[in-house]
């Protein structure tokens, strides 16, 4: 594989995507990205020049999709409209990018003989309860809650139905929440550490008992690459970390690694249908295929992360102002 086409590679997970690539791999990349509110290009400086090319675009642009899947080796599918909150709010972009974006795709990598790996979520399972000991494995039935997670479960079940029905050759992953640099500071993480820079008191949505299963960026890069080339046709991979933790347990860390008391946040009104747990049983990856995460320790990946934020301000600063007052006409 030495040229990749990687969709929505100007986001948080396909920029840290592209950089890994980068780092660790001699292959070329083009990233077909429309540069939504969550894209930025800023997010691709400093890669190699003459490796990456970014072509803004659609992947609902049949013709566009097309040309840049013949020039490719492999496809590799981030783009997504990805966040929970906002397909509460208004669910269309949601189908049109997340459902006929990975349909016209798999055309394309049908029609030209690609390999193809689709990104997914661990979110298509539904949630667990707390005291459950259980964890998603490939075989959890599907059972998506929110608007973003039902069009992934049904982009997850179209790659499956292309495998079957037409021979694509494509692997999927759903991996668990993902923490790092370059990540939209609407997303929880980013959010509460920018608000401290701010000097905004954090807000957790409800009692802040639900539990995420928080993965590096880095990590979840590590393991598409491996499933990319050692994977099996048509299976399912699940990537985490063991990192689960519950939201209240992340902002008090937060706040006393930014130096604040634990307890200077703020509650707010709960998330509508807000899954409680979600949890990655990581077993077959690991033994089958060999992989291993890097940052097995949170605190260390969290701590980097935070830093990261103090030192790009000029990264993040443009989109705040908007995501917060969106959030505050929400009363989040
Ligand atoms: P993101 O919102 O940061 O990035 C999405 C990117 O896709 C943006 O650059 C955006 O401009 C681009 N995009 C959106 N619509 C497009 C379209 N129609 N055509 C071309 N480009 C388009 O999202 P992310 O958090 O980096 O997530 C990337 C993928 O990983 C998604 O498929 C998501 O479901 C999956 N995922 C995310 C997480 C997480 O914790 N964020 C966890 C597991 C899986
Ligand atoms: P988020 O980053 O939106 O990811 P996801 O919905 O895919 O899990 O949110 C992570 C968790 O944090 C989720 O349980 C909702 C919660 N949350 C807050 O408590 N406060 C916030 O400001 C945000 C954005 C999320």
């Amino acid at each position: 594989m030495k040229s990749l086409l990687v969709t929505g590679g100007a986001g948080f997970i396909g920029s840290n995507f592209v950089h890994f690539l980068m780092e660790t791999t001699d292959v070329t990349v083009t990233v077909l990205d429309k540069l939504t509110y969550a894209g930025n290009r800023d997010s691709l400086k400093g890669v190699p020049e003459g490796r990456v090319e970014l072509v803004v675009g659609d992947i609902t642009d049949a013709v566009l999709v097309g040309a840049l899947t013949e020039r490719a080796d492999a496809v590799v599918h981030y783009a997504a409209e990805s966040h929970n909150d906002n397909s509460l709010q208004d669910p269309r972009p949601f189908l049109d990018t997340n459902i006929i974006g990975t349909y016209t795709l798999l055309e394309a990598a049908r029609r030209h003989g690609k390999r193809f790996h689709h990104i997914s979520t661990d979110e298509v399972y539904g949630d667990l309860e707390l005291d459950d000991p259980g964890r998603f494995t490939e075989q959890t039935p599907y059972n998506p809650s929110s608007p973003y997670s039902s069009t992934k479960a049904g982009s997850d079940l179209l790659v499956r139905a292309w495998v079957r029905s037409f021979g694509v050759q494509a692997t999927i992953s759903n991996c668990s929440n993902n923490y790092g640099p370059y990540q939209h500071v609407e997303k929880f993480i980013p959010r509460q550490i920018t608000n401290v820079i701010d000097g905004v008191r954090p807000k957790l949505y409800g009692a802040g008992q639900n539990v995420r299963d928080w993965i590096h960026a880095d990590d979840h890069s590590s393991a598409v690459w491996t499933i990319l080339n050692r994977g099996e046709i048509g299976q399912t991979y699940l990537i985490g970390a063991d990192g689960e933790q519950s939201n209240k347990d992340v902002v008090e860390r937060i706040l006393k690694e930014m130096g604040l008391p634990a307890d200077a946040y703020d509650r707010v009104i709960d998330r509508v249908g807000h899954d409680l747990r979600y949890a990655i049983d990581s077993t077959r990856l690991r033994t089958e295929l060999g992989w291993e995460p890097r940052f097995p320790h949170f605190e260390q990946g969290l701590a980097e992360t935070i830093a990261w934020y103090r030192e790009n301000e000029a990264w993040w600063r443009p989109q705040k102002a908007a995501t917060e007052s969106r959030y505050t006409e929400q009363g989040q």
